[in-house]
């Protein structure tokens, strides 16, 4: 499996102790690659861009929360961002929602639990089913929808 990683100045350290762990992976590091400051939307739209485009099976993005790494990928079409700070949410979001970018916040996970939902990120099949693909479908189907005054 070919996965993409990436994080801000907040997720480096993680990011290096993922990269450090990750065995049977083939890790792509888009950076950033110390802790001086950086955007994390720079990095997210790099790696889900990868996803999108098949460069790669999966994501996994890191900051401080993995919320706003989240944000930002899902504005990617075509990416199903997990911010996941709990194992089942993790094997879930795998099983029920196909997603193929995982977020960590690093201020939010110790570095033993963020390697376990990594793990299980990665470990766990989709459950397939035309219940869930028809949910995935409905998820692509929002994505041209533009904001309209009034709602
Ligand atoms: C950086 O301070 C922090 O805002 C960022 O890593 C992330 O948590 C944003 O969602």
């Amino acid at each position: 499996m070919r996965v993409a990683i990436g994080a801000d100045h907040a997720g480096f350290r993680l990011k290096e102790a993922i990269r450090e762990q990750a065995a049977g992976v083939e890790l792509v590091d888009f950076g950033t690659h110390s802790e001086d400051s950086c955007d994390y939307p720079d990095v997210a739209g790099a790696v889900a861009t990868a996803v999108a485009q098949g460069e790669v099976d999966r994501g996994i993005l890191v900051c401080g929360t993995g919320v706003g790494m989240s944000m930002a990928a899902n504005k990617v079409a075509g990416v199903r961002a997990a911010a996941c700070s709990d194992t089942y949410s993790a094997r879930l979001t795998r099983a029920h929602n196909d997603a193929n970018v995982l977020c960590l916040g690093a201020r939010v996970v110790g570095p033993g639990l963020a390697l376990d939902i990594v793990q299980l990120f990665l470990d766990t099949a989709f459950d397939g089913g035309e219940r869930h693909e028809r949910r995935i479908e409905k998820i692509h189907a929002l994505e041209p929808r533009a904001a309209r005054a009034g709602g």
